[in-house]
């Protein structure tokens, strides 16, 4: 019994390890942005920029996401910096 409980602790880490890698901004994007701008980014809902489109770098989306603009919500006080970092990561990795 012991044995058996060990076997599948030891086994966990192939099982997390299973499928794609999700990148942790990803769920943050889809619980945070989705609504506006579509999981593909591409939505455009309550007048939302085209996150495929955007010439904005790493930089300017960060900006964007803590402090907002216009309909744009500021999410400082939602989202942790480190938060911010990992969702910005993920919408640059719309294309
Ligand atoms: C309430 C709707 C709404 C939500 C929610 C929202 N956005 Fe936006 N977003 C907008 C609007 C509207 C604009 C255009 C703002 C402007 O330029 O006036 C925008 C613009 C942007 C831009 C700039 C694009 C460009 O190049 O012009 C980025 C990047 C962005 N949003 C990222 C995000 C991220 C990341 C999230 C989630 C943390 C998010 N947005 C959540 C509405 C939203």
């Amino acid at each position: 019994m012991m044995f058996r409980f060990a076997l599948f602790l030891s086994l966990l880490p192939l099982l997390a390890q299973a499928g794609p890698p999700v990148l942790p901004g990803q769920a943050i994007y889809q619980k945070n942005c989705a609504r506006c701008h579509g999981a593909d980014g591409r939505k455009g809902a309550n007048g939302a920029h085209d996150l495929t489109k955007s010439n904005l770098n790493a930089f300017g989306r960060t900006y964007m996401v803590t402090k907002g603009m216009g309909k744009m919500p500021a999410f400082e006080k939602v989202l942790t910096p480190a938060q911010v970092q990992q969702v910005v990561a993920y919408s640059l990795t719309l294309k």
